[in-house]
C-alpha cells in the first residue's frame, strides 16, 4: 500500500471554542490507483488532504493524530525539514482556483522552471524540460506560452500549467482539490481527461477531492464519502454510486445532473434522515 492513513483525527482551536474537522479518518491508496474523497462543503475533505504534509496551521491552533503512512513511514511525525522532502516530490496538490496557484507577475513558464529547479537536479535544460511539460498538459505552441504571464491564459489552461508544476516534481500522488470547480463544464470534461492520461503515463496516485459525484464516475476507483468530519462510506466507486448504503451518499447520488438538465438548483437533501443514521452510528 503507498499510503495509509489511520483514525486521523484534526481540531481547530481558538480561544474560544474547538472545531473538530476530522473525527477519525481512515482510507488507504494503492499506487497507480485514484480514490475520490466526496462531501459537502466544510465535511473535511480539504483538511484530509493537507494533514499529510502538514499545510495546517502550528500546534496548538490546529492538532493532527493519528497515523499516515506513506510507504510505511509516518508522515505526522515528520519534522519541517523531512516535510520539505515530501511536499511537491512526492505528494503534489492542485487547487480549485488556479490563479491563487500561480504568481502573476511571472511568466507561466518561469513559475515551471523554478519548480524544476527546486525539486530536481537531474535536469540539464530546464527551459526545455519546461515546454516539454507545457506540451505534456495540451498546451499547444508550448514554446510560445512559455513566456505567456497567468492574465494571458483562460481558466482552463492555467490549471493545466498548475498540473504541468505539479507533474514537475514527479510526485507520487498527485492530490487534486476541486480541479474543476471554478472551469466550466466543457473545461472541466478535458482536465478530467488530462488527469486521466497523466495518471495511466506517469503511474501517478491521485486522491481527487470533490463535492460532485459526477465526475467521480469512470474516473476514480475507490470514493470515500465524508460527512462533518467522517467516513460515512467507502467502497469501490462503481458499488458506491450503484448502491450507496448510507442516507447522506443516496441524497449526494441523487445531486448528480443528469445529461442535458441544466442543474440551477440542488435537489433538497433531507438532513434529518441523514442525521438519525449518524446519531445512530456515533451517538
Ligand atoms: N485554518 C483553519 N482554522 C480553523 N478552522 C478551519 C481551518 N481550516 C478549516 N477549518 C474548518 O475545518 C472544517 C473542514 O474544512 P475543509 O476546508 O476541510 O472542508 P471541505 O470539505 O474541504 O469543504 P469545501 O468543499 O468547502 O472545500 C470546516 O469546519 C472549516 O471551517
Ligand atoms: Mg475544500
Amino acid at each position: 500500500m503507498l499510503l495509509e492513513v489511520r483514525d486521523l483525527k484534526i481540531g481547530f482551536n481558538s480561544r474560544r471554542s474547538r472545531v473538530e474537522a476530522v473525527r477519525g479518518v481512515s482510507f488507504s491508496l494503492e499506487k497507480g490507483k485514484t480514490l475520490a474523497i466526496v462531501g459537502e462543503s466544510g465535511s473535511g475533505k480539504s483538511v484530509t488532504s493537507m494533514a499529510l504534509t502538514r499545510l495546517l496551521p502550528p500546534s496548538p491552533r490546529c492538532e493532527v493524530s493519528g497515523e499516515a503512512l506513506l510507504d510505511g513511514r509516518n508522515l505526522l511525525d515528520l519534522s519541517e525539514r523531512q516535510l520539505c522532502q515530501v511536499r511537491g516530490k512526492r505528494i503534489a496538490y492542485v487547487f480549485q482556483e488556479p490563479s491563487t496557484s500561480l504568481n502573476p507577475y511571472f511568466t507561466v513558464g518561469s513559475q515551471i522552471v523554478e519548480a524544476l529547479r527546486f525539486h530536481r537536479d537531474d535536469i540539464q535544460d530546464p527551459r526545455q524540460e519546461a515546454i516539454a511539460l507545457l506540451e505534456k498538459v495540451g498546451i499547444r505552441e508550448a514554446a510560445r506560452r512559455f513566456d505567456d504571464y497567468p492574465h494571458q491564459m483562460s481558466g482552463g489552461m492555467k490549471q493545466r500549467v498548475v498540473i504541468a508544476i505539479a507533474l514537475a516534481c514527479q510526485p507520487d500522488i498527485l492530490v487534486a482539490d476541486e480541479p474543476t470547480t471554478a472551469l466550466d463544464v466543457t473545461i472541466e470534461a478535458q482536465i478530467m481527461e488530462l488527469l486521466g492520461e497523466l495518471r495511466e503515463r506517469e503511474g501517478m496516485s491521485i486522491i481527487l477531492i470533490t463535492h460532485n459525484f459526477g465526475i467521480v464516475d469512470g474516473f476514480a476507483d475507490e470514493v470515500a464519502v465524508m460527512y462533518r468530519g467522517r467516513i460515512v462510506e467507502n467502497g469501490p466507486s462503481g458499488k458506491v454510486l450503484s448502491s450507496p448504503e448510507h442516507a447522506y451518499t443516496q441524497a449526494l447520488v441523487r445531486c448528480i445532473p443528469q445529461i442535458g438538465m441544466k442543474r440551477d438548483r440542488l435537489p433538497v437533501v433531507d438532513y434529518s434522515l441523514i442525521e438519525a443514521e449518524e446519531v445512530a452510528a456515533h451517538g
